[in-house]
């Protein structure tokens, strides 16, 4: 018997919602932003409700069992010993990213990543004034299908300005887990070409296939030479115990010197974390790992749900690879001939996120968001089909 409720539709409309608030006033299932359509673990809501009772909201600081919370996770789930000192306490990670890219590259210089990617992996250079590189990556065919790295792509991207590559691990929107041997290469080949490698971890408490487990880019990449003063890890409870509201991630930074680089540029720039955000950062990492076994197990349906769905009723969309974790499924709709697929779901009360602002061609991809109430999927899936029977033409 589920301990935890996933399948309540809690009311998101009207509320400061991002995802609900893009279709206010219209009939439209928001299936786009990474965020759960899910009250967050009791233990993290009772921690909040206690801190909230507390009644003051000074400056904060982490106090020692929010550093214990995070270091137990990373060694349990992980074996991944991380020292207190390598942290840094970050509002976001997308922050994070632009830190990094601040810190460690010059105007002009390039910032590498391997497309489809999250957005703000191509977006965040180019804001900073630098230029991003797209190396597509590869669909491998096979019973499955497997995404690779083109490596033979990567070495030609890289030029003497390249100076940071963006990893996501895992992979969003793919939903692949990297192997610890391309993980290792992948660190080898940026250790020897001088890139400094930003491994974007916070969907890694997420892995749905339990053939594949998350080994963070610190350990695989342990044996290679010099991995520590080309590495900055990111991480975040807030994909995994639906808190992206509060602000709350942080990096991990071995290296005294890259960290100290790391600091220098937030400061006075980047906000500090909120007393609600580190108590809500303890009861997630310490106190809620049933409530995201439940989790995990929850969306594995969901996730078989919608593979089922598409394989029966919309042949034209197929997902090329297996949904190896997250709760975000690639969509291949190049099959539907579309000019907009968004838009037209759109029209027809589905909101999908448009693969082209992941760097896929234009018209060949969408990106469903399953962490939601299964009625909600369904409701979304059974939109769809209808969307197809209204197709143009
Ligand atoms: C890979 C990845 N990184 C970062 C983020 C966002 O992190 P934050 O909200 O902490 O900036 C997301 C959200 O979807 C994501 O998928």
């Amino acid at each position: 018997m589920p301990t935890f409720d996933f399948d309540t539709v809690p009311e998101r409309r009207g509320t400061d919602s991002q995802k609900w608030q893009k279709y206010a006033g219209r009939d439209v299932l928001p299936m786009w932003v990474a965020d759960m359509d899910f009250r967050s673990p009791p233990a993290v809501v009772e921690a909040l409700q206690r801190r909230v009772a507390h009644g003051i909201f000074g400056y904060a600081r982490p106090v020692k069992s929010t550093v214990d919370a995070v270091v137990g996770a990373m060694e349990a789930r992980y074996g991944w010993k991380v020292d207190p000192a390598w942290l840094v306490w970050l509002p976001g990670l997308v922050c994070g990213l632009n830190v990094a890219i601040e810190a460690f590259t010059d105007p002009e210089d390039e910032v590498l990543s391997l497309t489809p990617v999250y957005p703000p992996f191509i977006s965040s250079p180019r804001q900073r004034g630098r230029a991003a590189r797209s190396v597509p990556l590869a669909l491998r065919p096979g019973q499955p299908a497997s995404w690779s790295i083109d490596w033979d792509l990567l070495k030609q991207a890289v030029t003497p300005r390249s100076k940071v590559l963006l990893l996501c691990q895992p992979h969003n929107p793919i939903a692949r887990v990297w192997g610890p041997d391309e993980i290792a290469q992948l660190a080898d080949f940026c250790c020897r070409r001088g890139l400094l490698l930003c491994s974007d971890e916070i969907h890694c408490d997420l892995i749905l296939d339990p053939a594949r487990r998350h080994i963070p880019t610190a350990v695989a990449a342990a044996g290679v030479e010099g991995i520590g003063g080309h590495l900055a890890t990111f991480m975040a409870p807030s994909k995994t115990y639906n808190l992206p509201g509060l602000g709350t991630s942080f990096a991990i930074i071995s290296d005294p010197e890259l960290r100290s680089r790391f600091t220098r540029a937030c400061a006075g720039i980047v906000a500090e974390v909120t007393n609600l955000g580190y108590a809500a950062c303890e009861a997630a990492y310490r106190d809620s790992e049933p409530w995201r076994l439940e989790l995990l197990a929850y969306l594995r349906g969901n996730r078989d749900l919608l593979l089922d769905f598409l394989a029966r009723e919309l042949p034209g969309i197929r997902v090329d690879a297996p949904i190896e974790a997250t709760y975000l499924a690639w969509l291949n709709v190049e099959a539907l001939g579309l000019s907009s697929p968004a838009a037209h779901f759109e029209e027809h009360g589905v909101g999908l996120s448009d693969g082209a602002m992941f760097g896929a061609p234009a018209g060949k991809n969408l990106r469903l968001n399953f962490g939601c109430p299964r009625r909600t999927l369904a409701e979304a899936l059974r939109r769809m089909k209808h969307a197809l029977e209204k197709r143009p033409g």
